[in-house]
């Protein structure tokens, strides 16, 4: 029997969560029978069977029927709190009922002119007052609005290298699909990381013009910056990285990177695709006190709608509105989705909205320790407004290659299985953490809290 020790103090036996892998494999199997037939007949018409690649899973996707406020029923009938929430996009709750409101109104009076509204300027202006830059553009997704943030910082500065954070997802494009997840014996030097393509079909010109830097180092940043002087146009980050569980940055790492990027006239752009909405009323430029160049967002700001902005200092601006960079799209600004975005952020997530999020995150947060606590669990918790989770590494881990070294991926999935099975619907994925909803209640997060405690008990059981 492979038993280990961990610092946190539990034996974990690597055969029994092998064991028990397998039998809440079969009971999902068994809960979502249904869904297998769908992935079956998906499989015909698209790879994976799923729309997005993110969106598969094993051994299929659950395929969803409808969702009301905190809950989601799949096509095999079984009902879930929703913890995944459209992947951090449903903080309104599912069917809000202002924001359908506010959609049902615009739609009878056309849904699309590729002209502005008074919508995009209504939401331009209650994001100005919310993150504090000047002015606003608006995208389809968060992969735009990150494209758009690239061609900002090299247009302005007239450079070509970018720097981004190690192991950070900022969408598909070919410039920022480089080193998201790349593998242990890939990663090179960490003072010197190498360019990993995130797969394949990216120029390797194109690969190599991004580079690498661990999270919540300043002088690792500063030594990359002194070296490449007068290179780099930008640097892209989430400002507490959301993509390989949650890591807030330390104390003094952000308003350092300001000054280091001032610097180097380099452009400091937040991708608060996950952030922006969910952390705060300003997301995490507002939380945190740093005011970047350029904000990216998507995700939970248009109310379950494709939508994103991408916000400027007026200088950058000026190259926008001069023509200088090209920013464009037939759908930006698509009234249906500024309908739901001012709903959402004027009606919806308002400052005592934010409150609430986060009391209901604390409150699972704490009880999800006490839990690893009485339990043993080489785990913690960690999380930030609507955003949480439980790492299970017995350290706390502060960038990428802590996660891939401490974090115990076999756990992870093995909660992952709990959840779903005890009908909680999650993220699929080692790396993912919750989103909740207004719609979130006590009883939500009670369901949370008996799933989790099942799992604990199981895993850590003898024999
Ligand atoms: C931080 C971050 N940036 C950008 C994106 C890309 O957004 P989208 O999937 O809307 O293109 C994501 C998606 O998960 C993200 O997490």
């Amino acid at each position: 029997m492979s038993v280990e020790t961990t610092r946190a103090g539990a034996a974990i036996d690597r055969e029994r969560i092998a064991e028990l892998t397998e039998r809440q494999k079969q009971i999902f199997r068994e809960r979502t029978a249904r869904s297998g037939e769908y992935f079956e007949r998906a499989l015909k018409v698209m790879p994976n069977g799923v729309p997005s690649s993110f969106q598969s899973n094993d051994p299929w996707p659950v395929y969803i029927e409808r969702g009301e406020g905190a809950r989601v029923w799949d096509v095999d009938g079984n009902e879930y709190a929703d913890f995944h929430n459209g992947f951090g996009v449903m903080c309104i709750g599912h069917a809000n009922p202002r924001v359908a409101a506010a959609v049902k109104a615009r739609i009878d009076h056309g849904t699309h002119f590729a002209a502005p509204t008074e919508g995009s300027i209504i939401v331009a202006e209650e994001l100005q007052r919310r993150f504090g830059l000047p002015q606003w553009r608006f995208t389809n997704s968060g992969t735009e609005s990150t494209l758009g943030a690239f061609h900002l910082a090299r247009g302005a500065t007239g450079r070509d290298l970018m720097l981004k954070i190690e192991g950070s997802y900022h969408g598909h494009h070919d410039a920022a699909m480089v080193s998201v997840y790349p593998p242990l014996e890939a990663l090179g030097e960490r003072d010197d990381p190498i360019s990993v393509p995130y797969g394949a079909g990216y120029p390797r010109a194109l690969t190599e013009l991004t580079r690498a830097v661990p999270f919540n180092d300043a002088e690792a940043l500063q030594r990359v910056l002194e070296k490449l002087d007068g290179e780099i146009a930008g640097l892209i980050m989430e400002p507490a990285m959301m993509n390989i569980n949650i890591i807030p940055p330390r104390a003094g790492y952000l308003e350092r990177v300001r000054e280091l990027t001032d610097a180097h006239g380099v452009k400091l752009i937040f991708d608060e695709v996950k952030t922006g909405a969910t952390i705060s009323p300003g997301g995490a430029t507002g939380r945190f006190g740093v005011v970047p160049d350029i904000v990216t967002l998507a995700k939970a700001t248009c109310g379950g709608y494709p939508g994103g902005a991408i916000g400027m200092t007026a200088e950058l601006a000026a190259l926008v509105a001069d023509d200088t960079v090209h920013q464009y799209g037939t759908f930006n600004g698509n009234p249906l989705v500024m309908a739901a975005a001012e709903a959402t952020l004027t009606e919806v997530l308002t400052e005592d909205a934010y409150e609430v999020l986060e009391d209901t995150n604390e409150t699972l947060k704490a009880a999800c320790a006490e839990i690893i606590e009485r339990y043993r669990l080489p785990a913690y918790t960690e999380g930030i407004g609507a955003k949480g989770c439980v790492i299970f590494s017995p350290e706390r881990i502060y960038e990428y290659r802590d996660y891939l070294t401490k974090v115990d991926g076999e756990l992870s999935t093995l909660a992952w299985l709990y959840h779903m099975n005890h009908g909680i619907f999650m993220t699929p994925g080692v790396e993912e953490e919750w989103t909740l909803s207004i719609a979130h209640s006590a009883d939500d997060v009670q369901r949370y809290l008996a799933a989790f405690e099942t799992f604990a008990r199981e895993v850590t059981a003898a024999g």
